[in-house]
């Protein structure tokens, strides 16, 4: 089964846990696209929801699909929040930010009653690693925030495009990350904080509450244990 048909069903799983009236937050990439094309189907059949974007192509996407678009500073809190993910290990470890807006990705999932990933299986691996870790940095002395990246040990690439430095919706630059086999995320997360310059990493700690992976065998989802969750309560009752 194409990867494409397996994020389109993990799409539309998670589309089962929007209710009428809730602020939902709205990933980036190609898996988001297909939750924010389900969204807009919903809305179309009168479902009411808002929503808080993470970059301005899903902007452009809900408002083509007729989903209300708020600013953060218009609500308290998201009540769902749905993404997809660049890899994730079996602890709901996450690499995201291979589509440059993973900072915005961490604000609205750090505001989220509940946080829902959505991918095709091949996101799903052993360890994290073959993924590059994307790290969003001021444009202001990159070079210098480069080169401390590189003494935790590991390849440190500014992510160019067409032979530019790559911009944030933000406005900011992109170091993207390979660490050497068996680096322990967590730490490497907590270091790269410590330096002047960065603004934020592409590892999400376990902030989900549940995983939606469309696969060639069906959809599966997995709960993850740590995380209470409304949708888990839910079923439980
Ligand atoms: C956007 O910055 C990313 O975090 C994406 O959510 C992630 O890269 C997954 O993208 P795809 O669904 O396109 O694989």
């Amino acid at each position: 089964m194409r990867k494409e048909t397996q994020k389109e069903m993990a799409a539309k799983a998670a589309a089962l846990y929007v209710r009428d009236g809730m602020t939902l937050g709205l990933g980036t990439g190609s898996t988001a696209y297909y939750f924010i094309r389900e969204a807009g189907a919903m809305a179309a059949k009168g479902f009411r929801f808002r929503a808080v974007v993470t970059s301005k192509k899903s902007r452009e996407l809900a408002l083509a699909f007729h989903i209300p678009v708020i600013s953060p500073e218009e609500t308290e809190f998201i009540d769902l929040a749905i993404d997809g993910v660049d890899e994730i290990d079996k602890d709901f470890c996450a690499v995201k930010g291979g589509g440059g807006a993973l900072l915005r990705e961490k604000i609205v999932a750090s505001k989220a009653h509940e946080v829902i990933w959505i991918m095709d299986e091949s996101k799903l691996v052993d360890r994290l690693g073959a993924f590059p870790l994307p790290v969003e940095v001021l444009p202001f002395g990159s070079r210098w925030t480069a080169d401390a990246a590189k003494r935790l040990g590991g390849d440190v690439r500014l992510r160019c495009v067409e032979g530019r430095p790559y911009r944030t919706d933000n406005g900011n630059a992109i170091l993207d990350m390979t660490f050497p086999q068996r680096t322990d995320y967590r730490t490497a997360d907590r270091e790269l904080r410590r330096i002047p310059g960065v603004l934020e990493t592409g590892f999400f700690d376990a902030i989900c509450s549940r995983i939606i992976v469309g696969g060639r065998d069906g959809v599966r989802e997995i709960l993850n244990p740590e995380r209470v969750c409304m949708t888990a309560m839910d079923e439980s009752f």
